[in-house]
């Protein structure tokens, strides 16, 4: 196995945007890797319904699937209980991956367009690394990583957080 492989064995690891695309395909290498668990978080119930299942049958009893949109506060924090007892306590991966990009050229998007960009790409990867919606990752230093491209700084800023990096003299 290489070093990559390595660092996903027995890990316990959730996925937003997890039940398609790129989140799926992320889970999916991952229990190939031996991942302990993977917890699948999507708004889409038949695609959730659908992999978790396929999933299951190929690494019985290792994944999870939660309805969860992130740009509720409450499902998130849910969600993040729930993949928390599922990792007998431990949430070791977190990836804010759900997403979806702006759709027309930019004078025909509408300030409720960008409203709707912002919830989810923006704040709904915020809420996800928050201490409010997720107290294991800021006691545990989870690891995480943003796919949704905005959300990255924060997702950056809790990280330094979580893995102190030497200051500048
Ligand atoms: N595919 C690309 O070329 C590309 C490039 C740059 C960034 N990204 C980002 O990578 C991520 C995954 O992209 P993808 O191509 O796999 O997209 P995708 O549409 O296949 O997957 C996105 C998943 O997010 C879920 N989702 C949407 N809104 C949600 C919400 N409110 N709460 C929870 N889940 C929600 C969808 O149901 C879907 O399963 C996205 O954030 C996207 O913006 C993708």
């Amino acid at each position: 196995m290489t070093a990559a492989g390595e660092y996903y064995e027995d890990k316990v690891a959730v996925v937003t945007g997890g039940a398609s695309g790129v989140g799926l395909a992320l889970a999916e290498t991952m229990l190939r890797y031996g991942a302990r668990r993977v917890v699948l978080a999507d708004v889409n119930d038949e695609n959730l319904g659908r992999e978790t299942a396929r999933l299951n049958e190929a690494h019985p009893g290792k994944v999870l699937g939660v309805h969860c949109d992130v740009t509720s506060e409450k499902d998130v924090q849910d969600m993040i209980k729930r993949a928390a007892d599922f990792g007998a306590g431990r949430i070791d991966l977190l990836f804010n991956n759900a997403g979806a990009g702006l759709g027309g050229s930019f004078d025909e998007q509408s300030n409720e367009d960008w409203d709707r960009a912002f919830a989810l790409n923006f704040y709904g990867a915020r809420c996800t690394v928050s201490v409010r919606c997720c107290p294991s990752c800021a006691h545990r230093a989870a690891g995480t990583s943003s796919t949704s491209s905005p959300a990255s700084r924060s997702t950056r800023w809790r990280t330094s957080r979580s893995t102190p990096r030497p200051r500048p003299r």
